[in-house]
């Protein structure tokens, strides 16, 4: 299957995971359509070339402005990576571990650098699917039901930041829509 290497939003009656009720890969149309279920969407410049192998310091040091600035704006404390490439083994723990619908107590601000993965928001009565793409940044509010599927051979880089990391756990609904649903692949 050729994988969805643009940025794409789709937007389901979450009682009819079948249709989306609207599809765009425009940017600007995503950020205002996420904006009214209250997540926060930009595309930024994400050119910093990586070399294979890169550990979390030199892609937050490759990343420095952009994060400085995200860091300032949206009162965050602390960035971490977190990077998987592709062919990494035992990657389906780590899939199914947000792959149900959660909430957390902390936003979630996921800043793509490489590769992809697809955020599930749970609006009232809409599901947002947002493939994210390097140069993607997403934030989704705390308390907003949500899932997350990075796929079955993931490769991403992401930059998060936190306002508190121990804020960021997942307490699952116990809701089992994210089964519906249609995964990344
Ligand atoms: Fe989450």
């Amino acid at each position: 299957m050729t994988a969805v290497a643009t940025t794409t939003l789709r937007v389901f009656d979450d009682t009819d995971p079948g249709t989306p009720v609207l599809e765009t890969s425009d940017g600007e149309r995503i950020a205002a359509e996420l904006a009214k279920a209250g997540v926060h969407f930009e595309r930024w410049d994400a050119d910093a070339q990586l070399p294979a192998g890169a550990d979390q310091d030199a892609v937050i040091a490759a990343y420095r402005s952009s994060i400085d600035r995200l860091m300032e704006t949206g009162g965050y404390q602390s960035v971490d990576v977190i990077r998987l490439e592709r062919g990494t083994p035992n990657t389906e723990p780590m899939r199914k571990k947000f792959l149900d619908e959660h909430r957390h107590s902390e936003d979630e601000v996921r800043f793509f650098v490489e590769g992809r993965g697809a955020f599930y928001l749970h609006v009232g009565d809409k599901v947002y699917q947002t493939i994210c793409v390097k140069g993607d940044l997403i934030g989704v509010p705390a308390g907003t039901k949500h899932w997350f599927d990075m796929g079955a051979d993931p490769e991403f880089t992401a930059i998060r930041l936190f306002i508190n990391p121990d804020g960021w756990v997942a307490n699952f609904t116990g809701d089992a829509i994210a089964a519906g649903f249609p995964k990344l692949d």
